[in-house]
């Protein structure tokens, strides 16, 4: 197995493209049914309907767009967004595989601040698991303004995952986050906090990992969290209306469903 140091997140996310597991896309790694399960619970808090255009932003392994397709929105009217012509590729393959129905460039290259979508084009905007990896308050803002913009007027927009605490600081780090980067440190920390059966899980995974060859990606600790009242500010100077936030649906280790501790999700109006 090869361990790569990736510069920064878009990096990170570029070298998992290459990954021979779909899901290794989306940041849960060995984790399919919490990455199904996030996305059918993003497809009911969107109250998804057959004509509804909509725009996953930082699509992942095109989870959502499959629960999309699943739940009878015309091919035409979905559009992915990935930030590496590496993952778009891959994506877009992945899933005309399966769906042959959909345009060859259902997912497109873009960034959450500069999407390639047209102004007020889309019903229902979703960017989930990805604000957490943007570098400061700069970008957020950014990223909120070009949401607002894509999204008609009346239009949904979720955004999920945003940490309300610095996740790389607490002593107990969520699924998922690489912040530790000493092997060690990781194994035990993952040890007090999860128990034996996470720490034989992963070790699992790292020896196919090695038999297979894979590249291990260690990603750069995540920065940015938000305090709700700040982020609900942010977002309306975007013209974005809160309408309500809870708490980011996840699995615990025997996938039973859970609420994660430190994230949430929100849902605003367009205005
Ligand atoms: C943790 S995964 C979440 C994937 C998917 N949204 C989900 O919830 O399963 C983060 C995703 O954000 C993408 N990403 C990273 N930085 C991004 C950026 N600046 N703009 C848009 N997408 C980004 C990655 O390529 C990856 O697809």
């Amino acid at each position: 197995m090869t361990l790569y140091r990736a510069k920064d997140f878009i990096d990170a996310y570029r070298v998992r493209a290459m990954s021979p597991d779909i899901n290794d896309l989306s940041g849960r790694d060995g984790r399919p049914d919490i990455t199904s399960h996030v996305a059918s619970r993003l497809a009911d808090e969107l109250e998804l309907c057959q004509k509804d255009v909509i725009a996953d932003i930082g699509c992942g392994d095109g989870a959502l767009l499959k629960v999309a397709l699943e739940r009878g929105l015309l091919p035409g009217n979905l559009i992915g967004v990935l930030p590496t012509i590496e993952e778009v590729r891959r994506v877009n393959l992945h899933l005309l595989r399966e769906f042959p129905q959909l345009r060859e460039d259902v997912v497109v290259l873009g960034v959450s601040d500069a999407t390639s979508i047209a102004s007020d084009s889309v019903d229902k905007s979703v960017c989930n698991g990805v604000f957490l990896l943007l570098p400061d308050v700069a970008a957020v803002k950014a990223s909120l303004n070009e949401i607002a913009r894509i999204t008609r007027k009346g239009g949904m927009v979720l955004v999920g995952e945003v940490p309300d605490v610095a996740e790389a600081e607490i002593t107990n780090p969520v699924p998922g986050n690489t912040a530790h980067r000493s092997a060690i440190g990781r194994a035990l920390q993952v040890f007090s906090d999860k128990g034996t059966g996470e720490v034989v899980r992963r070790l699992k995974n790292r020896l196919v990992a090695t038999i297979e060859r894979r590249v291990h990606v260690l990603s750069p600790p995540t920065t940015y969290w938000t305090s709700p009242q700040d982020f609900i500010e942010i977002a309306d100077s975007s013209g974005l209306r809160f309408l309500r936030m809870y708490r980011s649906p996840t699995l615990t280790m025997t996938a039973e469903p859970a609420e994660n501790e430190t994230r949430w999700n929100y849902l605003f109006l367009r205005m």
